[in-house]
């Protein structure tokens, strides 16, 4: 078993932390749940013997402790993926990554087809965009942070995560998917059918690709959360299970 670590016990690390427990990372024992309020920080799951590590706090801890963790050799999968619009972190994780053997996988958050882009990526004339698709205002509720979104920008996706860099994971991570943030492109409609929904249009000299993530909750606007949590458990499966995609 590959003893596992998450770092956040919030909305996204409860769900993470019950899936594993509940046996959806069958090669992966869970050794603990970094969190303040428990006094465990995130170095204490490394000396817990943590080969993988989690991250669903918020990009501040992943910014402090990346490099820490890679440097003990650990693997880790980070939710707070705006923090990699820092390029000189990116490359520090990279360089680290290669030196002491651990790895930075990127989860596919609320956006499919990761794999997909970095296919597309390896073909001439790529170019990715990632659509969020954010319903009328009217229909928003209270307090969602999309609602603060314009309703028709198109931009580089630097241009779009600026917008709201603690709510646009999702765009630097599909970005570092596409093969770089020069090939990826955010945009924001409005949906015909009033669901929230994130689409990823990729596109280069020999092909084209839809792949669209619609909520199914009736409310507009309700987080995507179980998909985005479940996606560093997925992820989990990939990077330990001896058959794998
Ligand atoms: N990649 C994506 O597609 C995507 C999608 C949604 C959210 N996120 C990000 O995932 C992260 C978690 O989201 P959430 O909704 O679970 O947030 P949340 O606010 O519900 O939980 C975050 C938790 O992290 C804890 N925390 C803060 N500092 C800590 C520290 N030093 N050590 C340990 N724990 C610490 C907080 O106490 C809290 O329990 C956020 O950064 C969020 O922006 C990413």
């Amino acid at each position: 078993m590959i003893k596992t670590g998450i770092i956040g016990a919030g909305r996204l690390g409860t769900i993470i932390k019950d899936a594993i427990e509940a046996g959806l990372a069958p090669e992966c024992e869970l050794v603990g749940v970094a969190s303040r309020s428990l006094g465990i920080t995130p170095l204490d799951l490394v000396e817990r013997g943590a080969k993988i590590v989690i991250e669903a706090s918020k990009p501040e801890v992943l910014r402090e402790y990346l490099i820490p963790l890679l440097e003990r050799g650990v693997t880790v999968i980070p939710l707070s993926t705006g923090a990699l619009a820092d390029e000189d972190l990116l490359e520090k994780a990279r360089d680290t990554a290669r030196r002491h053997g651990g790895r930075v996988v990127l989860p596919h958050g609320a956006e499919g087809g990761f794999d997909l882009a970095a296919t597309f990526a390896l073909v001439p004339g790529m170019k990715g965009t990632i659509v969020q698709y954010v319903p009328e205002r009217s229909t928003m509720p209270d307090g969602n942070p999309m609602k603060a979104l314009p309703e028709a920008f198109k931009g580089t996706a630097l241009e779009g995560f600026a917008l709201s860099p603690s709510h646009l994971n999702v765009v630097i991570e599909t970005a570092i998917a596409c093969g770089g943030f020069e090939n990826a492109r955010y945009e924001t409609r409005i949906p015909a059918d009033g669901r929230s929904a994130f689409s990823l249009e990729l596109e280069n000299d020999a092909a084209e690709a839809v792949i669209t993530v619609k909520n199914k909750a009736p409310k507009a606007g309700v987080p995507m959360m179980t998909t985005i949590a479940l996606s560093a458990v997925s992820t989990l499966n990939r990077i330990t299970q001896p058959l794998t995609f």
